[in-house]
């Protein structure tokens, strides 16, 4: 029983409208992911605490980590893999002559720049999302080359690692190539999901164009960031987090908050 299953998948997965249907399946998965991701890192300016706390809870939680990133994980390499066999077989199949734009299959107008719009360029704004992916992972979670922030609090480590001009730079072209990527790919997902409609696709357009710029400003902002945060009496934890030198403070409140500071 459980052959004609698997061999209906590949099958599925060998047509492009199935490959479609992957890569605008996950697609909308990572963007789901953006959302959280983004939401969990404007704690960043709320203050020090909320923050290590909000980092703390999600890695306490371990099955639901374990799933939440295996999922995450399966969506990325799903997302790669088909935009590679994608890309090779328009390549190989060439229905277009060079130097003759691709007509896009969202209907409309579309952002241009000398030439290039974001439909004809989702492959290399993808590899450049893909090689900022490896860095921040690489930056956050393996702690690869950030000895010095091994025992810090997270707080801190964004604080140190985001403060660092070559990650201020990553990250600023990441996010807003990354802004570039989506606003024609969450677009896109829809249709290749098979949801086309001329009434609810403009709509869908203009959605995703505000969704990428929220992605693009909200990350964006991150390699901007000085370590500012703005709830009322979260200074002194902030202060703590700017020392990672002086023993980072391990424990939930390091301080009792001070009282708010009139001018
Ligand atoms: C610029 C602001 C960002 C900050 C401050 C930030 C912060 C973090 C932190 C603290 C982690 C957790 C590391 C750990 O498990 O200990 C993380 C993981 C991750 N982030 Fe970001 N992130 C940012 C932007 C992004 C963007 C734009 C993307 C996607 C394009 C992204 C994708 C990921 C992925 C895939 C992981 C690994 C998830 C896992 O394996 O648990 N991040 N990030």
């Amino acid at each position: 029983m459980k052959e004609p299953i698997l061999s209906w998948l590949l099958n599925a997965l060998k047509s492009s409208v199935g490959k479609k249907f992957v890569m605008g399946g996950t697609g909308l998965f990572l963007c789901f992911f953006l959302v959280v991701h983004l939401g969990g890192n404007l704690l960043l300016y709320v203050s020090a605490d909320a923050y290590n706390h909000y980092a703390h809870a999600l890695h306490a939680n371990v099955a639901f980590l374990i799933l939440a990133e295996v999922l995450l994980y399966l969506a990325f390499a799903g997302h790669l893999l088909l935009a590679y066999a994608t890309v090779t077989e328009n390549l190989a199949a060439r229905p277009i002559a060079y130097g003759h734009p691709r007509k896009s299959k969202v209907p409309g107008r579309v952002a241009n720049f000398a030439g290039l719009t974001p439909d004809s360029t989702m492959a290399i704004t993808g590899a450049i999302v893909l090689f900022f992916i490896i860095v921040h992972v690489a930056d956050f979670k393996f702690e690869i080359g950030w000895s010095e922030i091994e025992k810090a609090e997270p707080f801190t480590k964004a604080k140190v690692i985001l403060g660092s001009m070559s990650r201020k730079v990553i990250y600023l072209i990441g996010s807003l190539v990354l802004g570039v990527h989506v606003s024609h790919g969450l677009a896109s997902a829809f249709q290749s999901l098979g949801f086309n409609h001329p009434k609810y696709t403009p709509i869908i357009k203009k959605t995703a164009m505000v969704f990428s710029l929220v992605v693009a400003v909200g990350f964006g902002s991150f390699a901007a960031w000085g370590g500012r945060t703005f709830a009322a009496g979260a200074a002194s934890a902030d202060s703590a987090a700017t020392a990672p030198e002086s023993g980072d403070h391990t424990h939930e409140h390091p301080h009792p908050p001070e009282p708010a500071k009139t001018p």
